[in-house]
């Protein structure tokens, strides 16, 4: 468990993140107004660099447009930090509101570094691992983070298929960081994999196309909800 768990804004408990990322970014505060009306609690933000991965996407701006209508309904604004170098890109990300910031094993050399800066923002933590990388890779970090986040698809796009693999090492995961650090998982996150992911142990399932791609998104994210509801949490104390 953290030793900072007094500053842990991500439960170890079943939760939805809608990523913003297949949103209609013309209509975002409409989009995400849906989703909260939902019950979405947990609004994932995709910040990617051209670097680390190749799509540019958003940064600081629009999470400090979407904070205070996130913050209002009393939920956590989570950035998930696609670039190369996360620890030079903390002080702003914080200053938008973000509450949690995800950073990627693969981004830094100062992984530790990294995690503390962020910790000292006085934020949640999380370290996110990519598709090759290997679970061990979190190891040295897990006592000091309150999210792993485990990405099914290769980061930088929205709308890929899940890989099917993935079960195997979200299991690896939950039994390197034990019952009370969130597991998250990203990518083609659907009614389908979302309930094989819960039940090798993942509890936060970050949902893109799979909500806002559907016609309706406030009704894609309830079935997410349900599918899971009977999907058998993951090991709890
Ligand atoms: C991918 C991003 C994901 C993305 C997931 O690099 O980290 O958060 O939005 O999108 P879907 O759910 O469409 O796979
Ligand atoms: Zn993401």
């Amino acid at each position: 468990m953290s030793e900072h768990s007094h500053a842990v804004p991500i439960p170890p408990g079943i939760q939805v993140a809608p990523s913003i990322l297949a949103a209609d970014f013309g209509a975002l505060r409409e989009q995400v107004a849906t989703v909260i009306d939902a019950g979405a609690r947990l609004i994932h933000v995709d910040v990617m660099d051209g670097h680390f991965v190749e799509p540019i996407s958003v940064g600081a701006p629009v999470i400090e447009a979407l904070a205070p209508q996130v913050h209002a309904a009393g939920g956590l604004l989570e950035a998930h930090l696609m670039v190369e170098r996360p620890e030079r890109h903390i002080e702003a990300i914080v200053a938008a509101g973000a509450q949690s910031l995800t950073l990627h094993a693969e981004a830094t050399p100062q992984l530790a570094l990294a995690i503390h800066r962020a910790r000292e923002a006085g934020v949640g933590v999380g370290v996110a691992i990519n598709p090759g990388t290997p679970a061990a890779a979190i190891e040295e970090v897990r006592a000091d983070v309150d999210v792993a986040l485990c990405m099914t698809v290769n980061p930088g796009w929205g709308g890929q298929p899940f890989i099917a693999r993935s079960p195997e090492k979200i299991a690896r995961l939950r039994a390197l960081i034990g019952p009370d650090v969130a597991l998250e998982v990203d990518g083609g996150i659907d009614v389908r994999s979302a309930p094989i992911c819960a039940q090798a142990g993942a509890s936060v399932f970050v949902a893109g196309a799979a909500i806002f791609a559907a016609p309706d998104p406030g009704a894609a994210y309830r079935q997410l909800v349900e599918a899971l509801a009977g999907a058998g949490a993951p090991p709890r104390r």
